[in-house]
């Protein structure tokens, strides 16, 4: 939990400044400027941005100045919103918000003796960036010429190769090493960055060798990582930086800093640093690539806070279409809809505008299948349809996948799609989808594992209900605190975070205060952040008149005194304390029972 002020990234924020910034901006301003929010009753309602969702779980309170969706569980203030919602640091969303609020923030310390405190994540990507300028100085000194001459070669213009940042490792060994421990990063760092590897023959020495250099950035233009190709038929054909803390493949994407501002209304997936750069050179910047592995559900995330249209552009091959479709199904999951890029006769989108060029592709963008026609299409290759019982499996797969939508009009829609292209009876075919949609409905299909939300909550999970509703309720009328004050401390809350946060809030309730967003910047770890903001939006139901209402709070100011009252009699052996707690709960206990709250 933060202490006097927060340390976050390489600068230091001192409390004050963090909380002018938040309460500078109103959070339903600032998400109703990404998210179409609806006034119902004292906070507003919309659809979740951090998960897909039909209809709206997500709120946002004015009065706490927080957000929850009660779907999915995120939560926070307006910092935290800023973020997730733009994958942002804690540092970049404090100086967005503190821009947007016209508050300047204390300058960036860029000394060599600031540097040694740096995070470990700063120190990363500021090695990164020397060697991104490393590279991009090599490739255009005289060692750097093959690589100049190689990405000539493959068509790349000046401006393309500065825009992308790319640059050359050259043949000297250890030479990046050498040039960034002069720059006074440690062996250890260097390793840790991926840029360096040890070995016993070699010692330190560095991981890309006579290679060109691509740079990876991440949304913001940092670079996190690179991929390094050999010029020419060589093995492997690229290396890539590991993972590190700055570098997580499944939620990064090559290209998306420019692509997340093209106006295209789509984003192109397609699977190479190449394809993505030929892409831009040819006009279409608004094409992305995975890094070097499958792409992910994360990735997918990311992707729907810029668009809903993807475009495919994935290698003709065999191994191109397993994954455009393995794409298309993870797409699909994150409610995205894919349409796919024929690409033939071509290999994948370079080849293709190196030997067609850029309208030829508009037209091939134009012409894009649907995810789903796409599926069928496939699945008919794997039958021979001439053949009768082949046949009638190919139709009732076809039905089955039909049978899965739930909504009745796309549904229609893509069956007569289908019985238009493969020649089947559309009224036969909606038979055969209505009567599997039917057994499906009865016979339940492949048992899901169970959700936790499913599951009979525990004991333990019903205790801390009741701590967090006691929280919520307090929170949202912090006026009944000076009735019960004397009756519930911090400790009574048995988890170790509820007490943290009951310990905050309750220090602001008896100076007359009360800044549930506030409490949630006191902790740095954005799960924690997450859980405190589920603390504060606990649902109470089933409430209608005062009478109710009083006797519901009582009874959980009740049920949380007597747990609190349980678990420190089990604490008798370990605790020396716990038997003052015991005795003091009994007590508190005794006279709840006789007072009467009142909610005015
Ligand atoms: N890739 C990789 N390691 C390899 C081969 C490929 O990480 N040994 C990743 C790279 O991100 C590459 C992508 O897979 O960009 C696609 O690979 P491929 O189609 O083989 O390469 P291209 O992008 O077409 O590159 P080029 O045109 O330079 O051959
Ligand atoms: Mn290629």
């Amino acid at each position: 939990m933060g202490q006097a002020g927060v340390k976050r990234g390489n600068v230091y924020y001192s409390e004050e400044i963090i909380e002018e910034v938040r309460t500078k901006n109103d959070i339903v301003d600032v998400v109703g400027a990404s998210v179409r929010l609806q006034k119902k009753g004292s906070s507003y309602f919309g659809l979740c941005p951090f998960h897909n969702e039909k209809s709206p779980s997500f709120s946002v309170s004015g009065q706490k100045q927080m957000y929850y969706c009660f779907g999915c569980g995120a939560g926070g203030n307006v910092i935290t919103f800023v973020m997730n919602y733009e994958n942002y640091t804690f540092q970049e969303a404090l100086k967005y918000l503190a821009d947007r609020a016209g508050v300047t923030l204390p300058e960036e310390d860029a000394s060599a003796q600031n540097r040694q405190k740096q995070s470990k994540r700063a120190l990363l990507l500021q090695i990164n960036k020397e060697a991104a300028r490393y590279f991009c100085h090599q490739l255009r000194s005289p060692r750097g010429k093959p690589g100049y001459e190689y990405l000539s070669e493959r068509k790349l213009s000046d401006e393309t190769i500065k825009h992308f940042g790319l640059g050359f490792a050259d043949k000297t060994p250890g030479s990046l090493t050498a040039y960034l421990r002069e720059k006074g990063y440690s062996d250890e760092m260097l390793v840790e960055a991926g840029l360096c590897a040890y070995d016993e023959n070699r010692g330190f020495h560095d991981k890309f060798w006579n290679r060109v250099m691509f740079p990876i950035m991440d949304i913001n233009h940092r670079v996190i990582g690179f991929g390094g190709r050999v010029m020419g038929d060589g093995k492997p054909k690229y290396l890539n930086s590991p993972e590190t803390p700055i570098f997580d493949k499944s939620r990064n994407l090559y290209g998306l800093n420019y692509a997340r501002i093209s106006r295209a209304g789509n984003l192109i997936l397609c699977e190479g640093y190449m394809d993505v750069i030929a892409m831009h050179q040819a006009g279409f910047t608004q094409a992305v690539a995975s890094l070097g592995t499958a792409f992910t559900s994360g990735q997918a995330s990311l992707i729907r806070r810029y668009t809903e249209q993807v475009l495919l552009a994935y290698d003709s091959d065999g191994a191109g279409v397993n994954a455009a479709l393995r794409a298309i199904g993870i797409l699909k999951e994150a409610g995205l809809s894919g349409r796919v890029i024929n690409l033939e006769p071509y290999k994948d989108p370079d080849e293709f505008i190196k030997n067609l060029g850029q309208e030829a592709f508009q037209e091939r963008i134009d012409k894009a299948e649907d995810g789903f026609l796409f599926e069928i299409r496939i699945l008919r290759r794997d039958f021979h349809v001439e053949d009768p019982a082949q046949k009638t499996k190919f139709e009732m797969e076809a039905a089955r996948r039909l049978s899965q939508m739930e909504n009745e009009i796309e549904r229609e829609n893509y069956l007569a799609a289908v019985a238009r292209e493969y020649f089947i009876d559309p009224e036969m075919l909606r038979r055969m989808v209505r009567s599997l949609a039917a057994a499906g409905g009865q016979v339940k299909p492949v048992e899901r594992p169970r959700s936790t939300t499913g599951k009979k909550a525990s004991a333990e999970d019903n205790r801390k209900k009741t701590q967090r509703m006691l929280l919520t309720w307090l929170s949202d009328e912090p006026q009944i605190y000076s009735q019960i004050q004397q009756y519930i401390q911090p400790e009574d809350f048995t988890d170790e975070l509820y007490r943290q946060v009951a310990k905050l809030l309750f220090e602001e309730l008896a100076q007359g205060r009360c800044d549930p967003a506030g409490i949630i910047s006191r902790f740095e770890n954005e799960e924690e952040q997450r859980q405190v903001a589920s603390i504060f939006h606990t649902r109470l139901q089933g409430i209608d008149n005062q009478q109710q209402k009083e006797k519901a709070f009582k009874d959980i100011l009740y049920a949380v005194k007597q747990n609190s009252c349980e678990y420190y009699a089990s604490q008798q052996g370990t605790d020396i304390n716990a038997l003052k707690q015991v005795v003091a709960a009994r007590r508190a206990l005794e006279e709840l029972s006789k007072v009467h709250i009142l909610f005015t």
